[in-house]
């Protein structure tokens, strides 16, 4: 039902429009996937690009994470737990944010940041933000489905990528410093204060490790490329639409009403028949090799037939014309013949021949 309304509408419309129109239909939609598969695909390496610079950043955390613990703890346990002030380089949490704060002074990676966001921290400055700790309650939900979260974020009003881990509290040797502050080295206390980072759990999930880089620049990159690559296809299709309209125009829509426009002289009148004129405007156009040059030349054939047919006919008419004027005339000699007057005439020149002497006798 709609096809069939879809397509009498169509079958009312004159041929370049509804060459436009579907012209302009597949343009749309081919530019619409077109960019859609572009921005995917730019985007896609964006993130990729994104997640390379975080997991490496993650990753290199993670080794002095586990180079304090492995080899820098095992040579600082005892004068830890000599020492009256807390010696924090023992601690890989501590290790891992001042590498990477050190590193983050080249001004290459001043937009990378590292944290290890906990809600209820040893050090102020690890204290997760409304978003980190969005981070950490999707984790505490679905540990397993949330084990690497990343993603695209704002921060400070720039986009950047983030990449984010659980932390767990893994072993009892943890608990040493916090489950309670009694338990704790007094020189933590001193340093730290009783009031944070203690009451955790073993299996507890106590942090976000979460990574920060940069975005803007690859995604800007990402953004260029999908409006150069539209821009060019955009203008690619608008020069097709152009020269496939003006194509049409010429090869076919011209041509058409110039033999149109000739059949419907013939169809309006009955007595109509072409000029020479027509004939060799119509001529212009059989010569051509393609389909329209086809049936022009058909046309033509009908059109030189027909004026053929006038000539013979107007021939006709002048030779019966010639008839009937030379049938009329004879006509008119008879009755002027054979009127009274006429036969008073010729008799009265017999008698005038018959008294002229020397007269031939009759
Ligand atoms: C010797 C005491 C001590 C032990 C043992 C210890 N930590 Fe800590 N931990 C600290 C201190 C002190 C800090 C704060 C460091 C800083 O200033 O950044 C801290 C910080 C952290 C942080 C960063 C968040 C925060 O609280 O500021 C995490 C995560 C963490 N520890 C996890 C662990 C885990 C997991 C273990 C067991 C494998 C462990 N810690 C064992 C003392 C300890």
């Amino acid at each position: 039902m709609i096809r069939t309304s879809i397509a009498s509408w169509m079958g009312d419309m004159r041929l370049r429009r509804k060459f436009t129109l579907v012209l302009l239909v597949i343009s749309a939609i081919g530019f619409i996937a077109c960019w859609a598969v572009v921005s995917q695909m730019m985007f896609g390496q964006a993130t990729a690009i994104s997640r390379l610079r975080a997991d490496a950043a993650i990753e290199m955390m993670n080794s002095v994470r586990h180079y304090t613990s492995t080899r820098i703890n095992a040579l600082l346990s005892d004068e830890l737990a000599a020492s009256e002030t807390f010696i924090a380089e023992t601690v890989p949490a501590y290790s891992a944010r001042e590498v990477f704060e050190h590193w983050r002074t080249s001004p290459q990676y001043l937009s990378y940041f590292y944290k290890e966001a906990a809600s209820n921290p040893t050090n102020p400055r690890d204290m997760a933000d409304a978003f980190e700790f969005g981070l950490l309650e999707a984790m505490r939900a679905d540990a397993v489905a949330n084990a690497n979260m990343s993603g695209f974020t704002m921060r400070d009003g720039v986009e950047v990528f983030y990449t984010a881990r659980p932390l767990r509290v893994t072993s009892d040797s943890c608990l040493a410093c916090h489950s309670t502050p009694e338990q704790a080295p007094a020189s933590l206390i001193a340093t730290y204060g009783s009031q944070n980072g203690f009451g955790w759990q073993v299996g507890e999930i106590i942090a976000a490790q979460v990574v920060y880089v940069p975005a803007s620049d690859v995604v800007g990159t990402a953004q260029t490329w999908v409006t150069i690559l539209m821009v060019v296809f955009g203008v690619t299709l608008f020069v097709l639409m152009l020269a496939a309209r003006s194509l049409l125009q010429v090869a076919v829509v011209v041509p058409m009403e110039q033999i149109a426009g000739t059949a419907r002289s013939a169809a309006d009148d009955a007595s109509w028949s072409p000029t020479a004129d027509q004939i060799a405007s119509v001529s212009s156009i059989a010569v051509r090799g393609d389909e329209i040059g086809q049936t022009a030349r058909h046309f033509k054939h009908l059109l030189q037939e027909m004026y053929a047919r006038e000539q013979r006919l107007r021939q006709e008419v002048r030779r019966l014309e010639i008839q009937i004027d030379s049938a009329k005339r004879e006509k008119e000699v008879r009755q002027i013949t054979e009127s009274e007057y006429f036969q008073d005439l010729q008799a009265k020149v017999k008698d005038l021949r018959r008294q002229k002497p020397g007269a031939a006798q009759e």
